[in-house]
């Protein structure tokens, strides 16, 4: 029986191995972590991360041909094909700081695979790396190999949080990068085999190693650049009276263009867009390119300046100023349908209040009140490490709570900020919502969820992204100095 052991239960490493398990009852398939605490909730009732169909998944497999365990060295040992899915962060400090990834986790993953390796082995790039890591990573393999022979893979990994389960049953592609000698194109084709298991032949395609890289830096660069060209809109939107969403949907008929990707918001979030888009900047500087550096750098600071400008609209509009006042946030985490907070623009947002003083009331339906205070109150990037090099939990911050229901968090509140497009934010009782909080009641939608028209028949004062103005906002600077 093949053995397949990945390294990493993250968002990728579980998901991505749990439906390979499924889809190959052949195949044993073993996930490790260096995190205990990982590990222990991937053998529990309550998984780790929230993603839609990911319970069923692993309760059909898990115990038969799905195993999580912290024995990393026993299961990489005894593996034919080793993925590894650990961390990729940004650099936090030294030589490339803020821009380039951090490949630590990686480095002490590969120089483990090569200390404990009796027999050869296919080792495959699952995380998100830069540009020419598998030549650095085949040497810190080939050095210590003591005759074992390692063939590196690239297979980027392309799911959406929110949507993995379906994204890894029925994918746009599957993508595999290998060397053009006889063993690279060998051990592609045995990962090519692995998905043929259910991915239709035409839609696995096989490139070289740096291909395969820069495909998914690129992916991932244009994926992000669509939502700060729709951002950018909106914002000219509000100053014209053009509604985004109509511009969005003319837009998005033009089968060149598509309609997908085009909804205006706070702005992106997620572990990769940023950090993804940061390396290859980085890249770019490195290989003497920095016109192209500039470009794709202007896609973050779209950004960050969409994050900034909806911290002003709710400032300048509720009277320059929201020391004291009570701010319902609903929706923390970067997207629906996840609770992963990483990088998510209500950070920014929060904290943006915060430093006008603001009192936060937040709900998300995934998000703990812990997770909460911790992204509130961590530096930038340190997000994206293992959990077990986080800080603890920290003290709680004085003027945030975090409450579990969406009336109880916009009770006696002056303002109500929509951070994340969760369903259940569409279909809340508005005139019940109206009542309970202080007047005049605002609420500024940085999805795009409300009903503009009916909520300021209702009564309230409403700021919705890339939509004409309230005749209150029209006189009110978007971006203040
Ligand atoms: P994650 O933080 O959820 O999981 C990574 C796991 O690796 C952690 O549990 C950590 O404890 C473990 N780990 C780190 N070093 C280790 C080591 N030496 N030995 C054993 N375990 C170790 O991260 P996530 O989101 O799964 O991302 C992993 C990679 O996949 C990143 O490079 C990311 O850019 C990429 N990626 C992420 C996507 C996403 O939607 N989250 C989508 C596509 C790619």
């Amino acid at each position: 029986m093949m053995k397949i052991c990945c390294i990493g239960a993250g968002y990728v490493g579980g998901p991505t191995m749990a439906v390979i398990a499924l889809k190959c009852p052949n195949i044993e398939v073993t996930v490790v972590d260096i995190s205990s605490q990982r590990i222990n909730a991937w053998n529990s009732e309550h998984l780790p991360i929230y993603e839609p169909g990911l319970d069923e998944v692993v309760k059909k497999c898990r115990g038969k041909n799905l195993f999580f365990s912290n024995d990393v060295e026993k299961h990489v040992s005894e593996a034919d094909i080793v993925f590894v899915s650990v961390n990729t962060p940004t650099k936090t400090h030294g030589l490339g700081a803020g821009k380039a990834a951090d490949l630590t986790y990686w480095e002490s993953a590969a120089r483990m695979i090569a200390d404990v390796s009796k027999s050869d082995k296919i080792v495959v790039e699952k995380s998100t790396v830069p540009v020419k890591t598998a030549e650095a990573i085949e040497r810190i393999l080939t050095h210590n190999s003591k005759g074992i022979n390692f063939t590196i893979l690239s297979n980027p990994e392309f799911l959406a949080e929110g949507t993995a389960i379906q994204d890894l049953y029925n994918p746009d592609r599957v993508l595999i990068g290998g060397r053009e000698t006889p063993e690279g194109q060998k051990a592609i084709k045995t990962l090519k085999d692995v998905y043929a298991n259910w991915v239709p032949v035409e839609r696995i395609i096989c490139t070289n190693l740096w291909s395969a890289e820069l495909s998914k830096l690129a992916a991932n660069a244009f994926l992000a650049q669509r939502i700060s060209s729709v951002n950018a809109m909106s914002a000219l939107c509000e100053a014209t009276g053009a509604d985004v969403s109509q511009v969005s949907h003319s837009i998005g008929t033009d089968s060149r263009i598509g309609p997908k990707f085009l909804s205006a918001s706070v702005g992106f979030g997620g572990s990769c867009f940023q950090k993804d888009i940061l390396n290859l900047v980085y890249i770019c500087e490195c290989n003497g390119l920095p016109e192209v550096a500039n470009y794709w750098k202007q896609v973050i600071k779209v950004n960050d300046y969409q994050k900034t400008r909806f911290v002003n609209r709710v400032v300048s509009s509720m009277f320059n100023t929201v020391s004291a006042k009570k701010i319902a946030v609903l929706g923390f985490a970067f997207k629906k349908d996840t609770g992963d907070t990483r990088e998510t623009p209500a950070i920014d947002v929060c904290k943006g209040l915060l430093g006008d003083r603001a009192r936060l009331c937040i709900y998300d339906p995934q998000v703990t009140e812990d997770q909460i205070t911790k992204d509130l109150s961590m530096r930038k990037f340190d997000k994206d490490h293992p959990a077990h090099l986080q800080p603890p939990s920290p003290t709680s911050i004085k003027q945030v709570s975090v409450v579990w229901d969406a009336y109880e968090a916009v009770k006696d509140a002056h303002g109500v900020c929509i951070l994340t497009e969760w369903d259940e934010f569409r279909k809340l009782d508005y005139k019940k919502v109206y009542d309970s909080m202080q007047k005049p009641a605002f609420l500024f939608d940085g999805r795009n969820v409300v009903d503009v028209g009916m909520l300021r028949k209702i009564g309230f004062i409403v700021y919705s992204i890339g939509k004409p103005l309230d005749p209150w906002l029209k006189d009110m600077p978007a971006v203040v100095a």
